[in-house]
C-alpha cells in the first residue's frame, strides 16, 4: 500500500478547533498544510507583534530546521511540527532553562499519551528505546537597548507515525517515530494540546527550577562517559549531573570538572558499575 494514502487514512488532520478544545488556556493557534519552518514563521508574527502564546503549527515543512544548523525533516501526515511564541518576563539567564522545560513538557506529554517510557538526551532530545523522536530548536530575540528578552520561539518536532518510508538507513539508526518505537499511534491534536498544557503549567513557576527534578528523572546522559563538542572543542568524560541551570557537569580524565551549557554530546559507551 502507498505509505502516503495509509499515514493520511490513519492520522487525523490537523485543525484549530480540536487543538484548543483539549487546552486548558486559550492559545492563538494558526495551521498550515505545508510551511518552510514553523520557526521562521512564528519569527515574523512575533517581530510583527504576535501574542505570546500564539501557536504556529504545519502538517508539513519543506526546510525543517533543527540545531547546530541541521535539517529536520518533517514529511507529510507524520509529525507534530509546532512553534510556541513566548514574551517572557523574566531574564536572559532564565531562557536558558526553556529548552530544558520544554523537553520535560513534551516528553510528559507523549509519555502520558502513548504510555512508554520517554528519555531525554541533555539537553533537548527525546528517547524512546535508544532512538530519537523528538528534537526542540529554541530562538530569542533580544532588545538591544535593554537587553531584555523580546521573544522568544519554542520549536518542537514530534516524529508521531512511521517514519521507515521517509528517512534512509543512516538516520533510522539514530532516529525514529513514537509509532515505530511502540507501536500507538497518537492523535496530533490531542498531542498538540497536551504539550501545551504540560509547557503552560511548567511555565508558571519555571524559576523556581522544580522540572529539573523530572528531567534529572529521565535523563540519559548522566552517570556515563559522553563525548561532547563545545565552541567547537571536543572532550571526553563522565557526565556526573544536570545542574540547577540544566548545564552539564562533566569530569574529565585529569580528575577536574567543566560545565557545558550548549553543545552536543553522546553516549560513549554505558557504565559498567
Ligand atoms: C533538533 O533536533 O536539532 C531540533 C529540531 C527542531 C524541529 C522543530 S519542528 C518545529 C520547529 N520548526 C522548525 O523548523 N524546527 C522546529
Amino acid at each position: 500500500m502507498n505509505e502516503n494514502i495509509r499515514n493520511s487514512q490513519q492520522i487525523s488532520k490537523l485543525c484549530t478547533e480540536v487543538i484548543s478544545a483539549h487546552t486548558k488556556a486559550p492559545h492563538d493557534i494558526i495551521v498550515f498544510d505545508e510551511i518552510d519552518s514553523t520557526n521562521n514563521y512564528a519569527k515574523k508574527s512575533a517581530s510583527d507583534g504576535a501574542l505570546s502564546g500564539t501557536v504556529i503549527i504545519a502538517d508539513r515543512q519543506s526546510n525543517g530546521r533543527g540545531r547546530l544548523g541541521r535539517n529536520f525533516i518533517s514529511p507529510p501526515a507524520s509529525g507534530l511540527y509546532m512553534s510556541v511564541i513566548l514574551r517572557p518576563d523574566f531574564g536572559v539567564e532564565t531562557a536558558q532553562l526553556l529548552t530544558p522545560c520544554a523537553a520535560v513538557a513534551a516528553a510528559e506529554a507523549v509519555e502520558a499519551l502513548s504510555g512508554c517510557k520517554t528519555d531525554i538526551k541533555w539537553v533537548n532530545d527525546l528517547y524512546m528505546n535508544d532512538r530519537k523522536i523528538c528534537g526542540i530548536l529554541t530562538e530569542s530575540s533580544i532588545i538591544p537597548s535593554s537587553h531584555s528578552l523580546d521573544y522568544v520561539i519554542i520549536g518542537i518536532g514530534i516524529n508521531v507515525l512511521s517514519v521507515k518510508n521517509y528517512f534512509d538507513a543512516e538516520l533510522l539508526a539514530v532516529a525514529s517515530s513514537i509509532e515505530d518505537e511502540c507501536g500507538v499511534i497518537l492523535d496530533r491534536n490531542c498531542l498538540c494540546a497536551e504539550v501545551l498544557n504540560r509547557l503552560d503549567e511548567l511555565l508558571t513557576d519555571i524559576e523556581s527550577r522544580r522540572f529539573l527534578e523530572e528531567y534529572r528523572r529521565r535523563e540519559i546522559l548522566t552517570g556515563n562517559l559522553i563525548t561532547a563538542t563545545a565552541g567547537g572543542a571536543s572532550i571526553t568524560g563522565k557526565a556526573l549531573e544536570i545542574d540547577q541551570n540544566a548545564n552539564i557537569v562533566v569530569e574529565l580524565g585529569n580528575g577536574t570538572t567543566t560545565v557545558l551549557s550548549s553543545g552536543e554530546a553522546n553516549l560513549c559507551r554505558l557504565k559498567k558499575d
